[in-house]
């Protein structure tokens, strides 16, 4: 694929009710989606933007479509996704979730066990029902040391086009210090830099890669 024109990206990370005021969630920022969303549009993508519960500010002239749990996503992908000729996954999705949330408000009490339940991968399924002019690039957060090697088996396990390593200090920070592996073996280190700059980066460089030749 030459030239994507239509590109969509989740952000931020999911929040799963416990109960009408309780939630389980995690600490992303969704900084790097929206600026990768930036990027795009200054690059000449048509973008939106999945964007989960933070308060981080939303950027101008993006069209921001807004979700809290692991199914609003699941949702808003099965909207989406048809549209895009290039999704990219950054959204830190809850791995698990209560397997049933209380209607009303749980009292305070000697203590509360959760029963958890794990959740969809959404991207291995967008990856299972994607046509074949679409390109989907993952993202993983991976402890320093083993970083290339998890990155690798999760690209593989999940069937992406590409993935974004990053060390787990990535997380709510202004700067990034990425690499991109591909199931044809490239891996690219572009060094640390701003968010921003990485996210203008990356886009440049799907833009440009041949997908087809994996
Ligand atoms: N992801 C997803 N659905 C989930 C969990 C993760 O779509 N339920 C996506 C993320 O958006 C990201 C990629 O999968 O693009 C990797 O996420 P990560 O949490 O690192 O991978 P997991 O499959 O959850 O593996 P683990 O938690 O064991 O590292």
């Amino acid at each position: 694929m030459s030239n994507p024109r239509r590109l969509l990206i989740t952000a931020g990370p999911t929040h799963e009710p416990i109960d009408p005021v309780r939630y389980l969630g995690n600490r992303s920022s969704g900084k790097l989606g929206i600026a990768l969303a930036q990027a795009g549009r200054a690059a000449g993508w048509a973008v939106r933007l999945l964007m989960g519960p933070t308060e981080t500010l939303m950027p101008a002239g993006i069209d921001v479509y807004r979700f809290t749990s692991t199914s609003d996503l699941a949702a808003l992908l099965d909207e989406h996704l048809p549209w895009c000729e290039a999704l990219i996954m950054t959204a830190a999705v809850a791995d698990y979730r209560p397997r049933q949330r209380s209607a009303v408000k749980l009292p305070r009490s000697e203590g509360l066990t959760l029963e958890l339940e794990p959740t969809e991968d959404l991207v291995a399924a967008c990856v299972k029902r994607k046509r074949a002019d679409q390109i989907i690039v993952g993202f993983a957060l991976e402890e320093p040391d083993q970083l290339e090697d998890r990155a690798r088996r999760k690209m593989r396990r999940k069937a992406l086009d590409a993935i974004v390593a990053n060390p787990l200090a990535t997380m709510g920070a202004d700067a990034i210090d990425a690499q991109v592996l591909t199931p044809d073996q490239q891996h690219l280190r572009p060094g640390a830099m701003p968010k921003s700059q990485f996210a203008a980066w990356l886009i440049d460089w799907i833009g440009h890669h041949d997908f087809q030749s994996k």
